[in-house]
């Protein structure tokens, strides 16, 4: 494994442009993810198969090939131990499929959630990864969870829109499964190391069309405008109340205290055409509440990708219980509630842990 991947790199380094670039937006040069005869200077290019693979790929599934390139570097989303999962650029890391347990709620330790929890399995049995134990299709939708890997999402052919994802009117080769919705229009961090990762000064700028786009296999977990459901609303404005509530909040400590100019919280991120890499305002009456408000698009370790973990009283209680990787509490305090509360501030009359 380690030989493929390093020969993976010496492909990417061998470009002449730009020594870092590879898909370069569009289908970067075949061989980099395929081989015509599973067989170079008379060796064979993917020896665990002797015989080629599907798609004539140089590893058995998509997201091991993907996977060859961006397991350490290029964003490194798979790190070796889900307790030591480095920064993210924004999509989250997918060790912590790994996890044992990512259950920090009460009877956290008795009662076992597992990593497959922790947001998108993908089928990559080369790095560990297995589809979905228990869900076979997406929820609200019905992509199946059997095929789901990188290439369900982004387009390994590449795309012009952000992250090379799937737009509308495309049909996915994983599932033969057509997006109605756009691409989400954001700008990301550059995933080399000139890009740097998440901070509240440094993040992925997330423009509109998110929840649409998770919608895609989602079905209407986002369709509120209208819809019949009373689920909560994504994809829609915030309104003056509750842009004003996130404009302040500073933590459960300080509810009223934050400088609007200043208040945008990486870990609770809205949409909003006016949002830069760099921005640190807060969201107006317009910005919009989206799914990656609460989730990370790959993973994270909570369960259900959340940002923060759903299931504790205190973020300070994150990874105790169960023994997982604890998410970073941005306010420090160990007095601090849900980050439901940037938003709802329902925090305003809890007392201090004790
Ligand atoms: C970044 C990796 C990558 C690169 C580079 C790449 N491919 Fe692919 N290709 C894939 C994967 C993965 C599949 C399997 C289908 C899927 O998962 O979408 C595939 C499938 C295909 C298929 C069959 C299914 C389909 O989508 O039509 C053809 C044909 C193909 N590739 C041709 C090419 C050609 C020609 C090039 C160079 C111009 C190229 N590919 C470059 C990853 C890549
Ligand atoms: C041979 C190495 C290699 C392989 C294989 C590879 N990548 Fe990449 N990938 C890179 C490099 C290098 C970059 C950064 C430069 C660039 O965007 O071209 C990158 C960047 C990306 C980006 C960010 C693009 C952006 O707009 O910021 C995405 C998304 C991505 N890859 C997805 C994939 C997927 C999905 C696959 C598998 C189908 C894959 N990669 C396979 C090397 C690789
Ligand atoms: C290509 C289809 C597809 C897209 C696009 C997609 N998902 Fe999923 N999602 C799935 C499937 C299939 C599952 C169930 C299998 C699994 O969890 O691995 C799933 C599961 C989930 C889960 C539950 C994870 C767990 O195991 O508890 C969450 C949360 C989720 N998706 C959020 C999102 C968000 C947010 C977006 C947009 C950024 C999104 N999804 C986009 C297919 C998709
Ligand atoms: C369910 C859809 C989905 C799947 C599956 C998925 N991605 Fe992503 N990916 C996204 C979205 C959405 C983003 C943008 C996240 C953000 O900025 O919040 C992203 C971001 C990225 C980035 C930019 C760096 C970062 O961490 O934000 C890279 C590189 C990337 N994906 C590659 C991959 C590879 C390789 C795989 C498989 C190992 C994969 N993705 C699987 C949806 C997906
Ligand atoms: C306000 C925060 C929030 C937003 C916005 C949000 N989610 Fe969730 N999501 C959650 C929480 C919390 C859970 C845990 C289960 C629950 O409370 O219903 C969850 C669970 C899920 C699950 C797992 C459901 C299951 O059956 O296991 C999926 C899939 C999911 N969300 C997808 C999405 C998608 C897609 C969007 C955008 C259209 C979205 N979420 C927007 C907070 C949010
Ligand atoms: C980015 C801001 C934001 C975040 C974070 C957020 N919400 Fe919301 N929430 C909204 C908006 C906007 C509405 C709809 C406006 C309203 O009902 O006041 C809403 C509505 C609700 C409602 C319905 C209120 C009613 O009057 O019917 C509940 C309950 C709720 N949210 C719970 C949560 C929980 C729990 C979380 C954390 C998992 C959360 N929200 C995170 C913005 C947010």
């Amino acid at each position: 494994m380690i030989k493929i991947m390093a020969t993976a790199l010496v492909i990417a380094a061998g470009l002449t442009t730009n020594v870092f670039a590879f898909h370069d937006g569009g289908a970067a040069h075949c061989n980099g993810c395929h081989t015509m005869h599973n067989s170079a200077g008379g060796v064979l290019v993917d020896p665990d198969h002797p015989n080629g693979n599907g798609w004539l790929l140089k590893k058995s599934t998509p997201s091991d090939v993907c996977l060859g390139c961006h397991a350490t570097s290029n964003g490194a989303l798979l790190a070796a131990d889900p307790l030591v999962p480095g920064p993210t650029k924004g999509g989250g890391n997918f060790v912590f499929l790994k996890a044992a347990n990512l259950n920090d709620g009460h009877s956290g330790a008795t009662s076992p959630i597992s990593g497959d929890r922790a947001g998108h399995n993908l089928n990559a049995p080369a790095f560990g990864l297995s589809p979905d134990a228990t869900l076979t299709k997406s929820p609200g939708g019905n992509y199946p969870a059997g095929v789901l890997g990188c290439s369900s999402c982004h387009d390994p052919h590449g795309t012009s829109d952000f992250r090379m994802l799937y737009g509308a009117g495309r049909v996915v080769t994983q599932g033969n499964y057509t997006f109605l919705n756009p691409a989400p229009v954001a700008v990301g961090l550059d995933v080399g190391s000139t890009g740097g990762t998440e901070t509240n000064t440094n993040h992925t700028a997330y423009k509109s069309g998110m929840s649409g786009w998770c919608g895609n296999c989602h079905g209407d977990f986002h369709a509120q405008a209208g819809g019949t459901k009373s689920i909560h609303p994504s994809g829609m404005p915030l309104g003056g109340t509750i842009a004003s509530n996130y404009s302040l909040y500073n933590g459960t400590d300080d509810i009223t205290g934050g400088n609007p100019a200043t208040s945008y919280l990486a870990q609770v991120p809205f949409e909003d055409p006016a949002n830069t890499i760099a921005s640190t305002a807060s969201p107006t009456a317009t910005s919009q509440v989206m799914c990656l408000t609460c989730h990370r698009a790959h993973g994270s370790s909570a369960p259900n990708a959340g940002r923060w973990d759903f299931n504790v009283t205190f973020l300070s209680d994150d990874g105790v219980a169960s023994g997982s990787y604890a998410l970073a509490n941005p306010y420090t305090s160990v007095n601090q509630r849900s980050l439901c509360n940037k938003c709802h501030v329902k925090d305003a009359y809890d007392r201090p842990k004790i």
